[in-house]
């Protein structure tokens, strides 16, 4: 009662409002009606059995420490991530999905020319993995979203996300779909396995961060900005273990398109994700995209049930206020989301850190800002640019992030104004912000410094163009527009003019843009949608070639032997390990599917603390060797080996190639003195060990070489882990000494299962043939 009915044609495409307000009516009877957040709210409703999972009084108590066990509405997939999803997915033998799903082809698409000649290029040298995914796809009766009809995330929010829905998406900017009120969470693929065999998923109760917005957004301040700056106070870490909920009357002047540009970059503080609550924003954009029946019933459940927005009197673990009206353009970088630098201090910081003064080149679009509302407002630059007859200084790329975005940004002469500015249109696809750009004006072995000014999320070394002396500083459209006409990192386009050819100065206004187009969107391209309703079909062959140097089916891992675990420490890694550092991108994209030959980039981009070398390890006679081929080494001697890191380690990316990998080398233990979640979730569910130091200090107490030990994994084992708690590990060091250590797990019962079968799909593939 009082809920909209959604039409069988749109159900796949709505959350199951009438069942999950009914789970939120049994989690408030059992938890005596405490206040709760939104985030909450969306994750109790989609709880498997609230009853076990939900303590009666003191519900605050849970977070951070009780295990979830969840049934997301739906999962999507990215092309360079779905294909060892779905090759484990095959492991388990269904024969269809349990929940819908999609796969996007965006991240194989190179960017190098403009979209035609890109898109040809990418898709004869990728055709053997597009094949396989649309076999899969047409197989299992999963959508498949063809190359250059998208970005996962673009395409996500213009068709799949809606207020109070939860879903996975192999991707660690699946978030951005917060941004239309759903709690939406990057994970890697066995954990979207377990989503598509109906397997109960298992997240750690979320701490809640409240970001209250006060004010108004206005002139230059833009929702990249908001991120932006909030990265800058909570640094790449200070969001672990939390979902950030936004609120507060400074909401209401934010698009669905700004909220989800803020909601994608929460992947940049280690956020499980970010949310917001329902807004006339929200209906707007669910109408502008087709979707006017699902703006009526989450208009019904949010304002009959109060299902889409925290309660009154909801506890936040933490609270931090930015006032919108204050709010100043900042330029994130380099190498770091998280070095946050006001655009008015931007110049003096550039010249104190001896960072370039000349931009190289600048790129708009992505997954983080490629709305309509992004692009007006970066066109309208570009025609006040155009009008005082600047021309753009440096190199201009456009990243559309959608076939729909395209086609409605050319119907309404953007796209015209952009290419007659100078500017490089790619393929609606990652390109540059993957390292999938062919950058011609600056060779990847360059040694010289140069940087670049981008609107996209993640700034990690080398990302961009493969090249480690590229610095990339990440802001808004607008920032990055006025920047190719400036070219000077002086340049401040709020207080400062560009002196024109003839000496005069032109200096730009605020820019202005629109939040949706006045003409609805355009499809664009049919060639580009898959159909409504994908169905399975059995008799569809998934075709992987036993000599692909691209896909290869999988070996399952050998099961937990019982015993405790001795090995080697392989190599002590120095500072910043991010999953790029861990299993590399660039070329490397291209083996996603052959776990064999992608795991030649394991820790290539690790720094050895002992020597400072970057991909070097050394043998126990003290031999060096690249990392991967130490590994393979030990691992044909029959020697397990250990990784030893310092904080965050694995942050960035759901990229579970960096878990597969040193599991597919030997790796038994990574222990660190801090993991980013996702990171450490997929390394449980590869079958390998994630320990954290008890005592930080010892770290400086390992070396290469020692000899590691667990002494009580078995105790341990048979007490289902105990939800995490402490494992002494013994080291003996090359001469003879030994000592123990303490150090922290955070196993669940269903992880200890994965251990010992040896991964989660192991344990999956048993289950379900029991
Ligand atoms: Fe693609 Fe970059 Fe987004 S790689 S999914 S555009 S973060």
């Amino acid at each position: 009662k009082n809920l909209v009915q959604v039409p069988a044609e749109m159900q796949s495409r709505a959350p199951p409002y009438a069942k999950l307000i009914g789970k939120l009516e049994l989690v408030k009877a059992i938890t005596n009606n405490t206040p709760l957040t939104l985030a909450e709210k969306i994750l109790y409703s989609h709880l498997c059995n609230p009853e076990e999972s939900l303590p009666s009084s003191n519900l605050h108590d849970i977070r951070g420490l009780q295990y979830l066990k969840l049934n997301p509405d739906r999962v999507a997939m990215q092309d360079a991530s779905a294909q060892m999803a779905l090759l484990q997915f095959m492991t388990t033998g269904l024969a269809q999905t349990s929940v819908p799903a999609s796969i996007h082809c965006d991240h194989l698409i190179v960017g190098k020319d403009g979209e035609s000649q890109d898109l040809v290029s990418s898709i004869a040298t990728n055709k053997e993995v597009f094949d396989f995914l649309q076999s899969c796809a047409d197989k299992y009766g999963i959508q498949f979203w063809g190359p250059g009809s998208g970005i996962i995330h673009q395409i996500v929010l213009e068709n799949f996300s809606a207020p109070g829905l939860m879903m996975l998406g192999t991707d660690s900017h699946t978030p951005n779909a917060g941004g239309l009120g759903s709690i939406a969470i990057g994970v890697g693929g066995a954990d979207a396995v377990d989503a598509l065999t109906g397997t109960p998923w298992e997240l750690k109760a979320p701490k809640i961060l409240g970001v209250k917005l006060t004010g108004k957004m206005q002139n230059w301040a833009s929702p990249k900005d908001v991120i932006t700056k909030l990265a800058g106070i909570l640094t790449v870490r200070g969001g672990t273990g939390y979902i950030v909920e936004y609120f507060g009357e400074g909401v209401s002047s934010l698009s669905c398109t700004g909220m989800a540009t803020i909601c994608n970059m929460g992947a940049e503080i280690g956020a499980t994700t970010s949310t917001f609550p329902y807004q006339e924003a929200h209906a707007r954009y669910l109408r502008a995209t087709g979707r006017g029946v699902v703006a009526e019933a989450a208009e019904a459940a949010a304002k009959n049930y109060n299902f889409l927005s925290a309660d009154e009197g909801a506890q936040y673990d933490k609270v931090l206020e930015i006032n919108l009206s204050e709010l100043e353009p900042h330029v994130n970088g380099p190498f770091t989301p998280d070095l946050s630098t006001p655009i008015s201090d931007f110049g003096s910081t550039s010249l104190k850190e001896n960072w370039p003064q000349k931009i190289s080149a600048g790129l708009i679009g992505s997954c983080t800002n490629s709305s309509y509302q992004d692009m007006t407002r970066a066109v309208d630059l570009v025609r006040q640019a155009s009008s005082a007859g600047l021309k753009p200084r440096i190199p201009f790329f456009v990243t559309p992030g959608s076939e729909q975005i395209r086609a409605t940004l050319e119907r309404d002469g953007l796209i015209k104004t952009f290419k007659d500015n100078g500017a490089i249109v790619l393929a609606n696809a990652c390109g540059p912000c993957i390292g999938q750009w062919d950058r011609q004006d600056v060779p990847k072995t360059s040694k010289e410094t140069n940087a670049i000014f981008t609107s996209f999320n993640r700034n990690f070394r080398a990302r961009n163009d493969g090249n480690r002396n590229t610095m990339n500083f990440l802001t808004s459209p607008e920032m990055v527009t006025t920047m190719i006409y400036s070219g000077d990192a002086q340049f401040n386009p709020i207080t400062d003019s560009i002196t024109r050819e003839d000496g005069s100065e032109f200096k730009f206004e605020p820019p202005s843009g629109i939040e949706l187009p006045h003409e609805g969107f355009l499809q664009g391209r049919k060639e580009f949608y898959p159909p409504k309703e994908p169905k399975p079909d059995s008799s569809v062959e998934v075709k992987v070639s036993p000599t692909s140097d691209r896909l290869q089916l999988l070996e399952p891992f050998k099961p937990w032997d019982g015993k405790e675990v001795k090995t080697h420490v392989l190599m002590k890694v120095e500072g910043k390990c991010t999953t790029d550092h861990i299993s590399a991108a660039g070329v490397w994209l291209k083996y996603k599917g052959h776990l064999e030959n992608i795991s030649y980039n394991t820790l290539i981009g690790a720094q050895n603390k002992e020597t400072g070398e970057v991909n070097k390890a050394y043998d126990l006679d003290g031999t060096a060797f690249g990392i991967p081929e130490l590994m393979i080494k030990w691992k044909n001697e029959g020697r397990p080996w250990i990784v030893v890191a310092e904080h965050n380690y694995g942050e960035g990316s759901a990229r579970e190639h960096a878990a597969l990998s040193p599991r597919f080398l030997g790796g038994k233990i990574i222990l660190v003195k801090s993991f980013a979640r996702i990171h450490e979730t997929n390394l449980k569910k590869q079958g390998m060990l994630p320990l954290t130091f008890s005592n930080e200090s010892d770290y400086d107490r390992i070396s290469s070489g020692d000899v590691l030990e667990t002494s009580g994994l078995t105790d341990m084992i048979a007490k289902d882990g105990n939800n995490g708690g402490e494992l002494d590990v013994k080291v003996t060091k090359k001469d003879g000494s030994s000592f123990t250590i303490k150090t922290k797990h955070t196993m669940s019962k269903d992880q200890i299962s994965f251990f010992k079968a040896g991964s989660a799909i192991n344990f999956i593939g048993d289950s379900s043939r029991t």
